[in-house]
């Protein structure tokens, strides 16, 4: 659970988008938040009080005078409700409502409240604007946009593409999982604020004729994971990715690639701009010499195709070896006695810090068990989630850097 303690307010207001946010609501649940919701008067129009209390858990506030009915306690919900909260959210989030949000405007609820929240310390404000097009184009909007974020109010999104309205363009409303991931990522640490990052993950796969080859069993999923966990952590993000069906991380620039010789050739047109550099694909080590133009055919009484090897370069090692370059951070899936053959291969590469895991339980795996070792010795991480465990290699990494 990754929002686990995070006590949240959701506000909403009058926008079709609404009926993402019940979605968003229950997610945010399972992720361990407490949720708050406050509705204005145009949001009732798109979805019931009734819904969002049923999703939330919890009465829903809808005006200043008090709580569904009752009374608020002190009469003051503006007061009560943006206290003690870790963010307030605004979901969705209307062109007016920004408006009202630039101009300091406090004639409803959810405006007011959005007003008396404490800046010190700050009760972090976060928007995912919600509109037509030509709304959000508008210079108006624009210009309002731009005084809240000026104001230090985030804005997340929007996305482009089709809309409710039947136009299309800036100013769809981020779907939930994107909300949930950018929420998500709002309280981690900035450990990498503005450190460039460039990261391998998944397989890769090494042609035999145009529709076989050789590939391994890795998943790409420690990569993916730690894509996210470094651009959660404020950097910028370069991942290239050997083939893999997993969805890019929010915010992570992906470069897809199929043999270990485009990876290298994609990592090196890269890594002048990194800080960092973490190898986390399964690199094929030899690739087919005398790949087949055409499809290898199988002829009654034939021999099969004979397969000749030729080595892959190693990007993990000629990326260390680079005068001036990054940080360097391997990993190492080993079958037995893992920590000496991790140890070995730190130094053999020369790279700061490996990250070592038993091969069998790690791939495809949802969670693993890692050690992390550099100069100062070894760290054992036990078993957890992928993510988990990338958010600590990611400190160990900014520790590194300093
Ligand atoms: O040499 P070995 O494959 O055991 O080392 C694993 C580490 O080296 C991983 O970080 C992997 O991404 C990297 N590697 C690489 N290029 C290769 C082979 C491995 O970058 N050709």
């Amino acid at each position: 659970m990754n929002l686990q303690g995070k006590r949240l307010v959701i506000g909403m207001t009058g926008g079709i988008a609404a009926y993402k946010v019940c979605e968003l609501v229950r997610r945010l649940r399972d992720e361990g938040a407490a949720v708050r919701v406050v509705m204005t008067g145009s949001a009732q129009e798109f979805v019931t009080p009734t819904t969002m209390q049923a999703l939330s858990g919890e009465p829903v506030a809808t005006d200043q005078w008090g709580v569904q009915g009752a009374r608020a306690a002190s009469a003051m919900p503006h007061i009560d409700l943006s206290r003690d909260v870790d963010a307030i959210l605004i979901a969705p989030c209307t062109a007016n409502f920004i408006a009202k949000l630039a101009h300091g405007l406090a004639d409803d609820l959810l405006s007011a409240l959005a007003l008396a929240r404490r800046l010190t310390p700050p009760c972090p404000l976060l928007v995912a604007p919600a509109m037509n097009v030509e709304m959000w184009n508008n210079p108006a909007t624009q210009r309002n946009v731009a005084t809240i974020r000026g104001d230090g109010i985030e804005v997340l999104g929007p996305a482009s593409g089709s809309q409710a309205c039947g136009e299309s363009g800036a100013g769809r409303m981020l779907e939930p999982h994107e909300l949930l991931e950018d929420l998500i990522a709002f309280f981690q640490p900035k450990a990498l604020a503005e450190r460039r990052v460039l990261i391998t993950a998944g397989p890769t796969f090494e042609p035999i004729d145009p529709v076989r080859g050789i590939t391994n069993l890795s998943s790409g999923k420690m990569g993916f994971a730690l894509a996210r966990a470094a651009r959660e952590a404020g950097a910028k993000v370069t991942m290239v990715a050997g083939p893999s069906s997993l969805p890019t991380p929010r915010g992570v620039r992906r470069i897809d690639v199929l043999t270990a010789r485009e990876m290298y050739d994609a990592v090196m047109g890269y890594v002048n701009r990194a800080d960092v550099f973490v190898g986390v694909a399964a690199v094929a080590d030899w690739r087919v010499a005398n790949a087949s133009a055409q499809k290898l055919k199988k002829n009654a009484g034939a021999a099969p195709p004979a397969l000749q090897f030729e080595a892959n370069p190693d990007i993990l090692a000629a990326v260390a070896a680079m005068p001036g370059g990054p940080l360097c951070v391997g990993f190492a899936a080993e079958s037995e006695n893992v920590i000496a053959h991790a140890q070995a291969k730190r130094a053999a590469k020369g790279v700061a810090m490996i990250v070592a895991n038993q091969a069998q339980e790690v791939l495809a795996s949802e969670e693993a068990e890692v050690h992390l070792i550099d100069a100062a010795g070894v760290r054992t991480l036990p078993r957890a989630s992928k993510l988990e465990q990338a958010r600590e290699i990611v400190a160990a990494i900014a520790r590194h850097l300093g």
